[in-house]
């Protein structure tokens, strides 16, 4: 290769390289002013905070990512699937959308006797986390996460 095909070559690599960041960048600018709705990236409870906040589909808050990595750590995915979409247990992507916060909660706490699934009351790092849990895993469920391994955004 001479000198001049390299100096091309790099030309175009800077090129596209640079084509990537704008189209990044035009990503974020899209999901920030589509405004509230099921595909917004922030779910509000009532006049609360925001239950969540996403950027292209992966870059969470600091404590929804709590809630993966509480997910991770207590391993739910041994039973829900690394993208909660089921195995032994059911599909969490499912289950949210109809489960209240307080059945999500009191199931995860107490189990459901009889099932598979144990309760976690016993567990500090979940129970302590089991808002951020929810937070992360409704926005799976929601669709507006849109891949399970979620990154803390910068
Ligand atoms: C050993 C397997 C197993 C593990 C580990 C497990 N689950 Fe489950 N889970 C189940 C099964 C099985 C059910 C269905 C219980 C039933 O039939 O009511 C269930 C049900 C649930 C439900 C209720 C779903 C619904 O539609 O009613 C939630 C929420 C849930 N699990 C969350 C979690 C979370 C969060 C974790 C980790 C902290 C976890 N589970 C860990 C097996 C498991």
């Amino acid at each position: 290769m001479n000198a001049r095909t390299s100096a091309l070559l790099l030309a175009l690599f800077l090129a596209s390289a640079a084509s990537r960041q704008v189209a990044a960048a035009g990503n974020e600018t899209t999901v920030a002013s589509m405004g509230p709705g099921p595909a917004s990236s922030q779910v509000a409870a009532a006049g609360d905070a925001p239950l969540y906040k996403v950027t292209d589909g992966y870059k969470v808050d600091p404590e929804t990512f709590k809630g993966f990595q509480t997910w991770r750590a207590a391993a739910c995915e041994r039973c829900h699937g690394p993208n909660q979409e089921g195995l032994v247990g059911p599909s969490l992507v499912n289950s949210l959308k109809v489960l209240s916060k307080d059945d999500f909660v009191k199931t995860v706490r107490d189990g459901r006797s009889g099932t598979a699934m144990a309760g976690f009351a016993h567990v500090e790092s979940v129970m302590n986390n089991v808002d951020h849990l929810y937070a992360y895993l409704k926005g799976r469920s929601d669709g507006a996460i849109t891949r399970a391994r979620v990154e803390r955004a910068q």
